[in-house]
């Protein structure tokens, strides 16, 4: 099928060029000159508001920090030997612990700790981990907050400006076991039983760098991780002498918090008429879409039930916490977005032809692979301690959920309000442009669930509200009782990736070193 496309797509290799003689017509109303001026500017502004460029303690380098147990150096990483990396990035530990202190222990995770650049606080500790399940939380290291970053289409690494070690020490965790360079068996079904191996891997973790214990701990993550930190963030309430770390708050964006219909089904046809001219549909199938959004009860839902305060529990739209037969409106807008546009990406609906070149291969709605995969290279293995002997891929094709699958119900209906209410502070994101799971089913979610005595939010949740620094509105924030719910404008799924000055932002409020959203 994909073959098919690509050769519908060579006649219109000659409009881009009828496309480009066009636009030198109109050049002369932006000069390139002025255009470049202007794109300066607006570097320059964003720059202008980096706090952390400027904080005391400026310069390069990172914080000193040395770790006394012998064992730290067999996870030391020389900066100046990442692969590609032509610059020194300072030092960092990785490698593989075992989830127990059993020495017979089979199960092993891999991590990759980076301490503070010089802006960052020696006093906390940021846990990142990507979703799947079973996809490797280097893909959050490489693609979107580490120190380096090496995007789609990028032809070599460069530095992360918006790297959340300029706000703290930052560990990646490949987890659970059976995702990327993790060794051993898979034999959880569920996320206490996940919760359990995290926490004894961070105390073997913090046996060898006891100098991190006592740190105030944010748990953060996207995606599936929406299933993975508020149930490992119970845990440790729960657990409160499993480890000597203060957690203190959590990050989920583009999360998985409730019912698959209502993150992906509801609110799919109205986000096909917000971005109409990005899903360019033809009318009788945006007629077709319209009258299953009716029939299946999709149309109308959210004017209707998602007010503020809530009138009572949301109900399902059908029969189903799934979608119920002959009304899987996500897979049909999916289908027909590819027939349009062979490159759409569910994760950021933005993308057009070509599909960019990915040193990860992510597989998602990509079908091109990129030879050698960065992790899988002998190089970048032996650089950062990792086994040589296994195959990396950025997701795991083995079900790191054994039993049939991940037993736990969605967070929303178990433990996220418990872990909201225990938190200081707690952020739920979404990037407005992700496909995969919509912003506005998380919006119903949230209208759902109770926390700290109410339910849902009690005032509306306003245009424009989240400003950034140097950018201004770029989207919604809204705060209660604890709680602070965040849309990104022209994010996808990836917000840290594709909003970095945002995600930066965001993270700054949760970590208290900024008042307002
Ligand atoms: C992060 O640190 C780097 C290196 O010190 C600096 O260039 C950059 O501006 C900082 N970024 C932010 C968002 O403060
Ligand atoms: C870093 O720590 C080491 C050992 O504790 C010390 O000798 C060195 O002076 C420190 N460097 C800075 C820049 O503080
Ligand atoms: C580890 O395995 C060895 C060999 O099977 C066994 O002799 C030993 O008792 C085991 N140790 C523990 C602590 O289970
Ligand atoms: C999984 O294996 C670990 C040892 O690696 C063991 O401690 C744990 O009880 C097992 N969990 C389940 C759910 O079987
Ligand atoms: C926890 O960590 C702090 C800070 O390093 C340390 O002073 C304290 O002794 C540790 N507590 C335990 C029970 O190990
Ligand atoms: C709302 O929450 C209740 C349980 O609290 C659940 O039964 C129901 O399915 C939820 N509705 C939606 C739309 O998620
Ligand atoms: C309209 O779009 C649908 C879904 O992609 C497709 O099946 C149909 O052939 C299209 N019709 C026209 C006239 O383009
Ligand atoms: C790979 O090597 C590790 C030791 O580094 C070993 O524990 C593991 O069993 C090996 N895995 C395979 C698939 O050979
Ligand atoms: C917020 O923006 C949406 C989409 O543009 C619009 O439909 C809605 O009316 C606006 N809300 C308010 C309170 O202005």
């Amino acid at each position: 099928m994909f073959s098919t496309l690509f050769r519908a797509l060579l006649p219109l290799v000659g409009c881009a060029a009828l496309l480009r003689s066009f636009a030198s017509v109109d050049a002369k109303l932006v000069n390139k000159a002025e255009l470049h001026a202007k794109q300066a500017e607006t570097v320059a502004r964003l720059k202008a508001n980096l706090p952390r460029a400027t904080a005391p303690g400026g310069g390069s380098g990172v914080k000193n920090i040395t770790f006394t147990n012998p064992r730290a150096s067999e996870f030391y990483v020389d900066g100046t030997t990442i692969p590609d990396v032509n610059w020194d990035i300072g030092p960092s530990w990785s490698g593989l612990l075992p989830i127990s202190s059993d020495p017979n222990e089979t199960r092993k995770l891999f991590f990759w700790f980076f301490p503070p650049g010089p802006q960052g606080s020696l006093d906390d500790l940021i846990f990142w981990t990507n979703g799947g399940p079973g996809c490797s939380s280097l893909e959050g290291l490489l693609q979107e907050n580490g120190p380096f970053q090496w995007s789609y289409g990028q032809a070599h690494p460069t530095q992360n400006e918006y790297s959340w070690t300029n706000l703290s020490s930052i560990l990646y965790v490949e987890q659970p076991v059976g995702t990327g360079f993790s060794l051993g068996k898979p034999n959880i079904s569920n996320e206490d039983q996940l919760a359990e191996q995290v926490v004894g891997f961070m105390q073997q973790f913090l046996d060898v760098f006891k100098e991190l214990q006592g740190k105030k701990l944010y748990l953060t993550g996207e995606s599936y991780a929406g299933m993975y930190v508020p149930y490992i963030a119970n845990y440790i309430y729960e657990h409160p002498k499993a480890l000597n770390l203060s957690l203190t708050g959590f990050w989920v964006s583009d999360p998985v918090l409730g019912w698959d219909v209502v993150q992906e089904q509801i609110p799919a046809v109205d986000f096909v008429h917000k971005y109409e001219h990005v899903f360019s549909f033809n009318q009788s199938f945006m007629a077709h879409l319209d009258s299953v959004a009716a029939r299946c009860g999709y149309a109308g839902y959210f004017d209707e039930h998602v007010t503020y305060p809530p009138k009572g529990l949301l109900p399902l739209p059908g029969h189903s916490v799934e979608a119920d037969p002959g009304c899987d409106v996500w897979d049909e807008i999916f289908d027909a977005a590819l027939q349009v546009n062979p490159a759409f990406n569910i994760y950021r609906i933005f993308d057009t032809w070509p599909i960019l070149w990915d040193v990860l291969g992510f597989p998602g709605s990509f079908f091109q692979a990129q030879s050698p995969i960065y992790f899988d290279r002998q190089d970048v293995k032996q650089a950062i301690h990792a086994p040589l002997n296994v195959t990396w891929a950025e997701c795991s094709d083995i079900n790191v959920f054994v039993r049939g699958g991940d037993q736990s119900l969605p967070p929303a209906f178990t433990v996220l309000p418990n872990v909201i209410e225990k938190s200081e502070r707690a952020v739920i994101v979404h990037g407005l442009a992700d496909f995969i799971l919509i912003a506005e089913g998380t919006r119903i979610v949230i209208q759902n669930m109770t926390w700290n005595g109410q339910q849902g939010f009690q005032t509306p949740i306003q245009n424009d509200s989240f400003v950034v620094d140097g950018m201004g509105a770029l989207g919604t924030a809204h705060s209660e009782r604890g709680l602070t719910y965040f849309e990104v404008a022209l994010s996808g799924h990836m917000v840290p990736q594709f909003s970095p000055k945002a995600a930066f932002q965001i993270m700054e409020y949760l970590m208290g070193f900024r008042e307002n959203p």
